[in-house]
This record gives structure tokens, sequence and C-alpha cells, in this order.
């Protein structure tokens, strides 16, 4: 079993009207001159941003706004909210909406204080030592980013699209409403499910397989969320399924199912240059690639794979044949993709075949120009990738 360092700081405000403590929250963190980050039109549509924006007026919280931040959210917004911030004197950044919308808050708040680009962080030329406190009020349960210490943003110079970690950004609360994503369109619902089951898979396929305790948790939080997605795209204002799948996205993404073990993140680094290039829905992207790579590299850790096979997926256990009720938990993982409206391969993904150019590309982004390696179960290099992305063209 590994040494692990777990640490989830993020206070969590959970339940029907929960938004109705943003005051309070914000002035506990020390709030004073908030920047409300936002994305399109959900949250003005809902009513949810104009309560957010009485309440704090009510509580006399000054603050400024800031929408227009897009799924794969983009530098020169967060650029231009790093100037806005400055020159406002903000001293704390409250994100309301889903992953793009708080990563894009937590980009924000790494620059404020740091006198060089922003994106140095992304690219491991810095490490940030100080940025604004931050915290959500969550619409999509998916990327997790309202407890986790990640930020993904795009670059469109070059539409690349880079992860930065810290713990420093780790929000201080996290208001969490599952009447907010009633509004859900199915397919983000179906993506966020799929988003939030790969945080947990990202760790589950791993070499050292020893805490069962951390495994017994993943697989019991894979199957919830499992049934729970199937609920809600039945009917979609489901509290009960909507709530567990809104408190499963933040768990399977705050380190809990990473107790103990190694983590993989192949599937995410693969799918991170399909988003980049594509501009596509990051939990679709993900099933899209993740068949591909679990047949390659499947044979690194077969008897995970039956496990995985009967114990998330209901595979009956042929004994004589590890190698086929792994590959039958493979298939039916791929069947619950299409019952949820997700694809499993590229060309469903984009809908057009993806050339070998573009492959080329996105293996050369992938291996940071055929020098870096991504992975664990199996470390893969350049050559490897451009084989999964192949297997996974359609
Ligand atoms: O912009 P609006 O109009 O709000 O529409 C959004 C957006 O189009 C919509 N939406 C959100 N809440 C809604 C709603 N529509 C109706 N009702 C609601 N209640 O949903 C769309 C997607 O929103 P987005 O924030 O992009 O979704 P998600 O939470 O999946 O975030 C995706 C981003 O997070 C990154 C991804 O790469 C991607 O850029 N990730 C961040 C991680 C992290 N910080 O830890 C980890 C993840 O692996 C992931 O990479
Ligand atoms: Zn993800």
């Amino acid at each position: 079993m590994k040494d692990f360092n777990y640490y989830a700081p993020t206070e969590v405000v959970f339940g029907k009207e929960s938004e109705e403590q943003v005051a309070r929250l914000v002035k506990k963190y020390g709030g004073t001159k908030v920047l409300v980050h936002y994305g399109g039109q959900s949250a003005i549509r809902s009513g949810l941003l104009p309560k957010i924006f009485d309440l704090l007026n009510q509580a006399g919280i000054d603050f400024v706004k800031l929408g227009g931040v897009v799924p794969n959210p983009r530098l020169s917004l967060a650029q231009k909210g790093i100037e806005l911030c400055r020159k406002e004197g903000v001293d704390f950044i409250l994100a309301v909406g889903g992953g793009s919308v708080i990563d894009s808050s937590k980009c924000i708040a790494y620059g404020v204080p740091y006198e060089g680009n922003v994106w140095d962080f992304y690219l491991g030329k810095a490490k940030a030592t100080a940025m604004l406190p931050l915290a959500a009020v969550l619409t999509i349960p998916a990327a997790g980013s309202e407890m986790s210490e990640s930020s993904v943003i795009t670059n469109e110079e070059g539409d690349v699209k880079l992860g930065y970690s810290n713990n420093l950004s780790r929000p201080k609360f996290a208001i969490m409403n599952p009447c907010r994503t009633f509004t859900l369109p199915p397919y983000q619902t179906a993506a966020g499910v799929t988003d939030m089951m790969m945080h947990t898979m990202e760790r589950y396929f791993t070499k050292d397989d020893d805490m069962d305790l951390t495994t017994e948790i993943a697989e019991a939080m894979l199957r919830s969320m499992k049934n729970a997605v199937f609920a809600v795209l039945k009917n979609p204002e489901d509290y009960r399924n909507r709530a567990q799948i809104m408190w499963g996205g933040s768990l399977m993404h705050n380190g809990l199912t990473g107790c103990g073990v190694s983590d993989d993140w192949a599937t995410h680094q693969l799918e991170h240059e399909l988003s980049g290039m594509f501009d596509v829905t990051h939990g679709a992207g993900l099933a899209a690639i993740w068949p591909s790579w679990a047949r390659y590299v499947m044979h690194e850790n077969v008897s995970r794979f039956v496990r995985f096979a009967v114990n998330v997926m209901d595979v009956p256990n042929d004994f004589t044949d590890p190698e086929g009720t792994a590959l039958k938990g493979i298939e039916a993982m791929e069947r619950f993709y299409h019952a949820i409206g997700m694809p499993i391969n590229i060309k469903e993904l984009i809908g057009r075949d993806i050339t070998d150019a573009e492959i080329k590309e996105m293996t050369r982004k992938c291996s940071r120009d055929h020098h870096a390696t991504c992975g664990c179960l199996k470390v893969l290099e350049a050559k490897d990738m451009q084989t999964i992305y192949q297997m996974a063209r359609g």
C-alpha cells in the first residue's frame, strides 16, 4: 500500500436552498470584494445568478461580474479576469457554474498575485505560492473541481489544453443544491457522470491494488453512479438521484478513491488533446478513448479488469478464462456508454473520420513533442498513444 496524504479542506454545504448561505460563507472566508464568475446562459435562465447577486447585495458585499466562460475554458478570458480583479481590488472569487467556470476562476486566482504570465503554471515553468481564495456554487456535477486541486485551461494559441494542480486552489467552500441540476440536458448529465466515474477509474486501474478499503469504496461509487444516471435520464427532477450524483462527483475526485494507490490519468491526458483540438465535451471524449485504452493495457493487470467486470459491470466470472471476463467487462462498459448516449470511439464523438494527420498532431502534443510519457498501469510512450488513438478512431 502506498503512503498517502489526504487533504480535503473544502467546506461542503449541500441541499435544497443551500445557495441561501452564500453571503454568510463569503464573509466567513474573508471576502469583502468579490468577483462573481460564470458561464453562458444557464445560471441566468434558472434564476440562480440573479439570486446570488441579490443575496450579496442584501449582505452589503461589494462585487463585480465576469461571465462568458465556455466549456474547455479559455486562457484569454482568465487573463481578462486577472486584469479586472487587479483593477477592482477583488479579494475573493465566487464561481457560479461547473468545472469550466471553477477552473477559469482558479486560473484567475493564480494570476492576480503573480507577476509573470499565468500560463507559466500550466506549462510547468513556475509553481504558485499564493493565490486569491475562491469558492463555488456548483451547477453541474462532473469535473469535481469544487473540491479538487486541479484546473484545466485551453490556450487558444495552438489549441493547447493543459492542467495545473496545486493544493492552494482547493475551494474554500462549495455550495451544492441538487435542484439546480434539474435543468441539465441529458447529454451534459451523461457526460458529467462519465467524467466522475473516470476520475475513480483512473485510480482504480492500478498495479498496487492491495488497498481493499479504497477499492471497495471505488466500486460502490461506480455502481451507485451507474444506477443513478439512468434514473435521472428518465426523470430529470429525481432529487434523490440528482443528489447522489452531485455528491458522487465531489467524492470521486477529492482524493478519497486515490488513498493508498497509484493513479494513471492516461485516458484523461489522451482526451485533453481531443477536447483541445475538437472542442468536444470532456466526459464524452473520455468515453471515446477509454475502451481502446483498456484493451491496450489490460494485460498489465488482468485480475483488476476481471474484478471491475464482475463487481461493477455485473459480468459473470468465468474462472477458466480471466481475459475473456476482463474483455466482457470492457464491452459491458461500452454498452453502458451507448445506453446513456455517450460515444465509444472518436468517429462517434466528432461525427466524422479522424485523419492520420490529426492523430499524429494529438500524439505530438500529448507526448510533448515525443519527450513525455503518460499513464502508470502501463507507461505510454508516443507510439503507444498513437496506437490507442488509432484503435479509438472507430
Ligand atoms: O455556460 P452555461 O450556459 O452555464 O452552460 C453549461 C455548459 O454549456 C452547462 N450547464 C452547467 N450547469 C447547467 C448547465 N446547463 C443547464 N443547467 C445547469 N444547471 O453545461 C455545459 C458544461 O459546463 P462545464 O462547466 O464545461 O462542465 P464540466 O463541469 O464538465 O467541466 C468541464 C471542464 O472541466 C475540466 C474539463 O477538462 C473541462 O474543461 N476538468 C476539470 C477538472 C478539475 N478541475 O479537477 C478535472 C476533470 O477531469 C476535467 O478535466
Ligand atoms: Zn475528468
